[in-house]
């Protein structure tokens, strides 16, 4: 087993020691709330070890605790996935400590309505972009070659992204999360066509309707919404599997396939008056 690094200021490591090294590593982002959680639950009971990164690294630390993850099968990064430097050094850090990742999930993600005619929202929007985009490749990068070394001798591993229904058109009031949604779903798929040759699988998973802290605060109807614990267990079967594109739940897969159908008139007329996403001022923190 490598040695542990010292722990850093930038990335510092709160787990114990790891590790059993036969045992498959996640790594996860936005560990600390929602859909992380569940997806590091299901993926410690199938006997990975986990990776978990977040800014609030006490919310993990009460987690793991409160969810009896074993010491030795765990460890904690605090970085912000929108600042590339720390998620390398995050990654290097991982990778030391406790080896190259079987699968990386890009969970983290923020989402807050926006109004074009309001001048604060458009840094509203590249903070969405920021964390959302920038922060998915972010969190891929520092792992990507030691993978595709890997992939000579034996398995590559996957890459997950979580994408969303709400990047398949654009909902009106939503136009910062709609739209870092659809980016991250294209970049998903470029980045598959990228790494199939190299032996690195790339997998995108789009939640529909999530009951999680990110949704918990919408104003609107949320059809078929479902607790974290079912998606994380239908989420797992995909990436095992070798899906390469999941909407969860099935019903919104056949909801989202039903609105890239429409014409914009009846898209436009079904989705007018419909109540719009919190915007930051309106007296709510951000989504995640
Ligand atoms: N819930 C749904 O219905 C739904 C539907 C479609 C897609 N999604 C997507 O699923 C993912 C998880 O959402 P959720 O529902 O679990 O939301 P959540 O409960 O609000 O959790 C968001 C997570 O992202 C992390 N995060 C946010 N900004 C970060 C940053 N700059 N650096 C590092 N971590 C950051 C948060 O951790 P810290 O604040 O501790 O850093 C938190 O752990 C997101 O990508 C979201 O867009 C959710």
């Amino acid at each position: 087993m490598a040695p542990l690094p010292p722990p850093s200021p930038e990335a510092p490591l709160l787990g114990p020691a790891a590790a059993v090294p036969e045992s498959p590593l996640v790594v996860i982002t936005g560990a600390s709330s929602g859909l992380g959680q569940a997806l590091a639950l299901r993926f410690y009971h199938a006997g990975y070890r986990l990776a978990l990164v977040a800014r609030r690294v006490s919310e993990i630390e009460r987690w793991a605790r409160a969810s009896q993850i074993d010491i030795t099968r765990y460890q904690i990064y605090s970085a912000d996935v929108s600042d590339a430097n720390a998620m390398v050094v995050m990654g290097n850090t991982c990778l030391q400590a406790q080896g190259v990742p079987d699968v990386v999930i890009a969970n983290a993600g923020i989402s807050v309505g926006v109004d074009t005619a309001c001048r604060t929202d458009i840094d509203v929007m590249a903070r969405v972009f920021t964390t959302n985009n920038i922060g998915m490749m972010a969190t891929f990068h520092p792992f990507v070659a030691a993978m595709a070394a890997r992939a000579v001798t034996g398995s590559g591993g996957t890459l997950v992204g979580i994408g969303s229904v709400a990047g398949i058109r654009g909902l009106p009031g939503h136009g910062a999360y709609s739209a870092s949604k659809a980016a991250a779903i294209t970049y998903l798929e470029s980045l598959r066509g990228e790494m199939k040759p190299l032996g690195v699988r790339v997998v995108t998973v789009c939640p529909g309707y999530i009951d999680t802290p990110l949704t918990q605060k919408n104003r609107y109807t949320m059809p078929f919404l479902m607790q974290p614990k079912d998606f994380a267990e239908k989420a797992f079967q995909a990436i095992v599997t070798g899906a390469s594109y999941s909407v969860i739940p099935w019903q919104m897969g056949v909801v989202a396939k039903l609105m890239r159908l429409l014409p914009n008139a009846l898209y436009d007329k079904l989705l007018a008056g419909r109540p719009r996403k919190h915007r930051d001022g309106e007296g709510w923190a951000e989504g995640g």
